[in-house]
């Protein structure tokens, strides 16, 4: 059975900063509260001046994921996109990204899985592998939710960003690779952290005016979800360790999803790992759900973060409920 290789990552972010100083000129916060509860510092918000609409920021991620792989894009058969904002309600997002790159031999279409989208496409990918259906592979995580905020709502507004982050995953004969990936939901907890209007509102509204009237929104119940996260990122990741006979001293560096920098606190209080084995980047793009494990991958790798042979554990928690992990055996 071939086995899935991460061979190139890259990442793409917007160009415009919003720091916590300046959302205290939008809701009433300030950078004190942002900073003691969640970690963030700032978090980049994407501008249609810039070019830079969820497929935009998906192809700039996967370019450079594709050059460091050093593949064509007409060598890729499969394109997984992980995104809860996608440009439009369809065709999907990976099929403009397709379009943009020329892979004119892949099939391509998305996942939405909140904040494990990512892990959800790499788990679909994986398993084309192995099944021998699939010999190169782009995987992306991209999320626009300034997109979709409330930004009168100072408990979301604050912790939300925008960015994309790709791997480029191949069939190899070698061993290592993804060693494992594991995929949970609990759809009975969804109104825990949900959209509404955009997309798919449950309702049609009566008349143009309503639809004004109601502002993008996205509800979240952050305590109860706060204490899932850091529980089930847990579990997840003490069930990867298992099922790969390793111990959380064996796992080289942890990358967690970056919601809140005290959620992968409590994590790593559970699993008894020191904060130095573990990768965070949610002070500079706060959380940006499906985009967040691939950005910070991208970030760990190109500062030299794994080592060939390493262990790399990935673990997503997120709306739905849905939670995920990925061990990996860095090749790169
Ligand atoms: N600035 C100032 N005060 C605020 C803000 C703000 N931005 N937001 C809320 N507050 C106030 C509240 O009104 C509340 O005031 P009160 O005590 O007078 O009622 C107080 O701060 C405390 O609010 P809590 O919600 O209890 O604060 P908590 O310590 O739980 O932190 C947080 C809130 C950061 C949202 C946390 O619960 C969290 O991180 N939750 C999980 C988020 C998450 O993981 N989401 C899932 C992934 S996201 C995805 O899938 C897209």
């Amino acid at each position: 059975m071939p086995n899935s290789h991460i061979i190139g990552t890259g990442s793409s972010i917007p160009k415009r900063v919003l720091s916590n100083s300046d959302l205290e000129t939008i809701v009433d916060t300030s950078d004190e509260w942002i900073s003691r509860r969640s970690g963030i510092k700032e978090r980049r918000i994407s501008s249609k001046k810039e070019k830079e609409s969820t497929a935009d920021l998906a192809t700039r991620a996967s370019l450079k994921a594709i050059e460091m792989a050093n593949v064509s894009p007409e060598s890729l058969d499969l394109i997984v996109v992980g995104t809860v904002t996608p440009d439009r309600q369809f065709p999907s997002s990976a099929c403009m990204v397709q379009k943009e790159l020329n892979a004119a031999n892949a099939a391509a279409f998305d996942i939405s899985a909140g904040c494990s989208g990512f892990l959800y496409a790499l788990s679909v990918v994986d398993n084309a592998i192995s099944a021998g259906t699939c010999k190169t592979a782009l995987v992306v995580g991209v999320e626009r939710l300034s997109t979709i905020l409330n930004w009168e709502d100072r408990s979301t507004c604050v912790l939300l960003g925008d960015g994309a982050g790709a791997v480029v995953v191949s069939a190899v004969p070698e061993q290592g690779g993804i060693l494992s990936t594991h995929l949970k939901s609990d759809g009975h907890l969804w109104d825990l952290l949900y959209s509404s209007y955009r997309n798919g509102n449950s309702h049609t509204p009566e008349t143009l005016r309503e639809i004004d009237k109601k502002p993008f929104d996205l509800k979240m119940d952050g305590n109860p979800l706060f204490k899932r996260a850091v529980g089930y990122l847990s579990d997840i990741a003490r069930e990867a360790m298992s099922h790969n006979a390793l111990t959380s001293e064996d796992v080289g560096l942890f990358v967690p999803h970056q919601a809140n920098i005290r959620i992968i606190q409590g994590m790593a209080k559970n699993l008894r790992i020191p904060m130095e084995k573990v990768y965070t980047n949610v002070h500079k793009y706060g959380n940006t759900s499906s985009a967040s494990i691939p950005l910070a991958l991208d970030e760990a790798n190109r500062e030299g973060r794994m080592k060939t042979g390493d262990h790399v554990l990935l673990v997503a928690f997120g709306a739905g409920l849905t939670w995920a992990s990925s061990m990996l055996k860095w090749v790169l």
